[in-house]
């Protein structure tokens, strides 16, 4: 049997972060047994990880995070050193719809894993020692931050983003690791929720956790239920672009291999208890974004720039829709050296590529369930 230097449990590896992570981890670590467990909701998907599922150091693992007696099981089979956890519901406008299921995935699920891991390495010889549980969360928690230079104005740090005026910074206020946590969706307030456990369990047993919060990931393998691969999907087949209230609203947008190498960079140095704040200051107002995505699947099918734009249609607006986030990531990046590695036109051309050549993993995603919840969801908007 081999012996595995360690052996790493990943929670929604299925997902769109989480396959990023998981391939990253399978490929550069030979060395680590990737134990990949994923109750395969809607959102999970195993097509996104066909290239390292017969990898030797690979497992796949079907449970729900919420079954506390099968996630003991799986620390004592595996010998579970080390957990990222990325299992989560993790789109707003569902969470808006049914809070009940975030609550039990997000609270109930996190606390699950962590009382199962706690039991399970209190109970080794060397306990917590060499252990590590980190846990993957969002900017959200901070609530939302005011657009008080709507202009855009010049951050005062280096960054590898675009450095195109209309998305350095919407505002002089950043989310910083220490920001008073203020939720607003019921997404959001869940996840708060299970950052707080998190810190919990170190606070009151020891355990050696790390929390990570991160703002909007973009790339390849994302559900068509989040803005862009749901923009460039309708582009491509001329559906209409539901752009919620003015389309005013900013976001701080991060290409997800470079949130997977911060995953990888944090695992393995950074410092337990403390919080990391992951961000390539990278702020788009969602209309701006919108037409650069517009021009560029229409550019890539060999349509003439822009003709799409009349897609683009104006609906009622989120519930407690956050107006702007901005993730300061100034520790991250002098602590532990890591900084995004592309510039976001870089990003985005790939992101549409990727989607326009892999049309039977869009055709399969959008098939079945996931077109029902959308008329759901959508229609008479
Ligand atoms: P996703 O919805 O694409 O994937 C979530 C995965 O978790 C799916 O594979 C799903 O099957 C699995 N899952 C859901 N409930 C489960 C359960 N009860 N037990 C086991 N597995 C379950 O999400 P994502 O966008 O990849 O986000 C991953 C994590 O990163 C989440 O915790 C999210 O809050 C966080 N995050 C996401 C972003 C983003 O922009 N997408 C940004 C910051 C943080
Ligand atoms: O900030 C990190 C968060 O980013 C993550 O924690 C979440 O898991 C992730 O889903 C994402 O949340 P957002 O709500 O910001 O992402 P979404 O893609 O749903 O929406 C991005 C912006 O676009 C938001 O302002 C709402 C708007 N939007 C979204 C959709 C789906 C539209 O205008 N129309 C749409 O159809």
């Amino acid at each position: 049997m081999t012996t595995f230097k360690r052996n790493i449990l990943i929670t929604g590896g299925a997902g769109f972060i989480g396959s990023h992570v998981v391939r990253l981890f399978v490929n550069k670590y030979p060395e680590y047994r990737i134990i990949n467990l994923d109750k395969l909701t809607y959102a999970g998907n195993l097509a996104n990880l066909k290239d390292i599922e017969n990898q030797p150091n690979y497992v796949f693992v079907k449970a729900d995070i919420c079954d506390y007696e099968k996630m003991q099981e799986l620390m004592e089979l595996y010998h579970v050193d080390g957990i990222i956890h990325l299992a989560a519901e993790s789109h707003v406008d569902r969470s808006i719809k049914d809070p009940f299921t975030f609550a039990r995935t997000n609270v109930m699920g996190t606390l699950s894993l962590l009382q199962a891991a706690k039991v399970y390495w209190e109970g080794l010889p060397e306990k917590y020692e060499g252990k590590r549980f980190y846990h993957i969360s969002t900017d959200e928690v901070y609530g939302a931050l005011e657009m008080t230079h709507p202009e855009g104005i010049e951050p005062p740090f280096t960054t590898t983003a675009s450095s195109s005026e209309h998305h350095l910074a919407y505002g002089k206020d950043f989310f910083y690791e220490d920001t008073k946590y203020n939720p607003h969706s019921p997404y959001s307030a869940s996840k708060a929720s299970s950052d707080h456990f998190v810190r919990a369990f170190h606070d009151t047993y020891g355990m050696p956790t790390i929390v990570t919060n991160c703002s909007n990931n973009y790339g390849p393998y994302q559900f068509p239920e989040k803005l862009i691969p749901l923009f460039i999907n309708n582009i491509r087949h001329r559906k209409p672009l539901p752009v919620y209230g003015k389309g005013e609203n900013v976001r701080d947008w991060l290409y997800v291999e470079d949130h997977a190498r911060a995953i990888d960079v944090i695992f393995h140095n950074g410092k337990t208890a403390e919080t990391y704040n992951i961000g390539g200051f990278n702020e788009w107002k969602n209309i701006d974004i919108i037409k650069v995505v517009i021009n560029t699947v229409d550019r890539l099918l060999g349509r003439k720039e822009g003709e799409d734009m009349d897609l683009i249609t104006y609906v009622t607006d989120r519930l407690g829709h956050d107006m702007r986030y901005a993730i300061d990531s100034t520790k991250l990046q002098k602590e532990l050296g890591w900084e995004p590695s592309l510039q976001f036109e870089e990003g985005i051309e790939k992101t549409v590529r990727w989607y326009l050549d892999n049309q039977e993993w869009m055709d399969n995603v959008t098939s079945g369930d996931y077109q029902k919840y959308y008329d759901s969801m959508y229609k008479g908007r």
